[in-house]
């Protein structure tokens, strides 16, 4: 029996093209792993009305860890345009197929390395080196909100709170409210996550990138636990930052910072700047990790308009392919894989559109292949 089975999730879009470069990675790196192709996204959802079947789920259960490429979402109008006739006004609801993954297996670790490759044309600088960690299950995305504003929350809010106090006036009809959630437990295994890579990985900071001064008890609570959390890592300095200074100091001073970990929002967004400075979207990957599975992907989407055509850039799925070796213990074939990749930008003769060339998804990944 292989020593992995992972499940492959194409979806839609340039999903397939950029998986098919995977698959000529994971041929040459041979790795003892079985391979289960698995539906998801939204030609599941026109036909079947699931995004993300329940065939799906089981499959992954008998995982180790998932590849998933890009799938399509649309809004609700045009989902339900999109059904099958025989399907639509039966109440099917679309909800993403990558959020709902990440709530089913509890993937709270959004990793986002965003490392510069000498010669990418598309740089900011050469030296740039970060990796953020993002919480992926609480916060402002967990998903509890309203509008209209029910009465009873309203009351529960007027009576703990004097902040409401300035929205007395407003109609409930007229007020829409979304909650930051945060829990102890979950501040601190995103922290000790970021530290405990650190330390795996060499470096030499975990910046926290929240907003104490003014969100005290969502943003205080992270802070107080990552500071308890970081006298187990003496060696790692924690520095503590302003997401909206974060953001500044990332544009001006990027190589000044390793490890950076915020909450759900916050780190989607910085993780969004932090992505651009090393090329953007053809070189942003993401793993989202719990404790016993994860899916690796990378951050682009299903670009429909390059669907099929093989010229999209696959360095991103590639690099997600080189965090899930990390993840399954094989850094050896992590390392060999990233540094094939890096001598391929290096060198630069083979280019995708993005980098200013017309080589293809699939010879940009052969040349990844050749170089291991
Ligand atoms: P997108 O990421 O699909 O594409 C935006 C543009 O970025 C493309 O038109 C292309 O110019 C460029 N691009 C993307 N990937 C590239 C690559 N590998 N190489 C070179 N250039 C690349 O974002 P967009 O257009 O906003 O969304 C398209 C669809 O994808 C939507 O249905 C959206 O909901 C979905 N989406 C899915 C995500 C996921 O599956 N995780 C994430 C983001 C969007
Ligand atoms: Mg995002």
């Amino acid at each position: 029996m292989p020593r992995y089975r992972i499940a492959l999730m194409p979806g839609d879009g340039i999903g397939p093209d950029v998986m098919d470069a995977a698959q000529i990675v994971l041929d040459q790196i041979a790795l003892d792993a079985e391979y289960l192709p698995a539906d998801i996204g939204w030609s599941f959802w026109c036909c079947e009305g699931e995004a993300l079947p329940q065939r799906t789920l089981d499959t992954l259960q008998t995982c180790d860890c998932a590849l998933f490429a890009a799938v399509t979402s649309k809004p609700k109008e045009e989902a339900e345009a999109d059904l099958a006739p025989e399907l639509r006004g039966q109440g099917c609801v679309y909800r993403s197929p990558i959020v709902r993954l990440r709530q089913h297996f509890d993937l709270y670790v959004n990793l986002r390395p965003c490392k510069a490759f000498p010669g990418n044309p598309l740089n900011l600088r050469d030296d740039i080196d970060l990796v953020v960690f993002r919480e992926n299950t609480q916060g402002l995305y967990a998903g509890v909100e309203f509008h209209p504003l029910p009465e009873e929350v309203r009351a529960a809010l007027a009576a703990a709170s004097p902040g409401m106090a300035a929205f007395a006036g407003t109609p409930s009809a007229d007020i829409a409210l979304s909650c930051r959630i945060f829990t102890r437990e979950g501040c601190r295994r995103i922290v000790r996550s970021a530290f405990e890579y650190a330390q795996r990985h060499g470096y030499p900071t975990v910046t926290l990138v929240e907003k104490p001064n003014v969100l005290r008890e969502t943003s205080g609570l992270m802070v107080r636990e990552a500071r308890q959390i970081a006298a187990d890592y003496p060696e790692i300095k924690l520095w503590e930052t302003n997401v909206d200074a974060m953001a500044m100091w990332l544009v001006k001073n990027p190589q000044d910072y390793g490890v950076l970990v915020s909450s759900n929002m916050f780190g989607d967004i910085i993780s969004d700047l932090a992505a651009q400075l090393v090329g953007g979207l053809g070189f942003a990957s993401s793993g989202n990790i719990g404790d016993a599975f994860a899916v690796f992907e990378p951050t682009h989407g299903s670009a429909p308009k390059y669907a099929g055509q093989y010229n999209v850039n696959p360095t991103a799925m590639l690099l997600a392919v080189k965090l899930m070796l990390d993840w399954l213990g094989e850094r050896e074939r992590a390392a060999a894989l990233e540094a094939a990749i890096a001598a391929v930008i290096a060198e630069g003769k083979v280019r995708t559109y993005d980098l200013g060339g017309d080589n293809s998804t699939l010879e940009m990944a052969q040349a990844v292949a050749a170089r291991i």
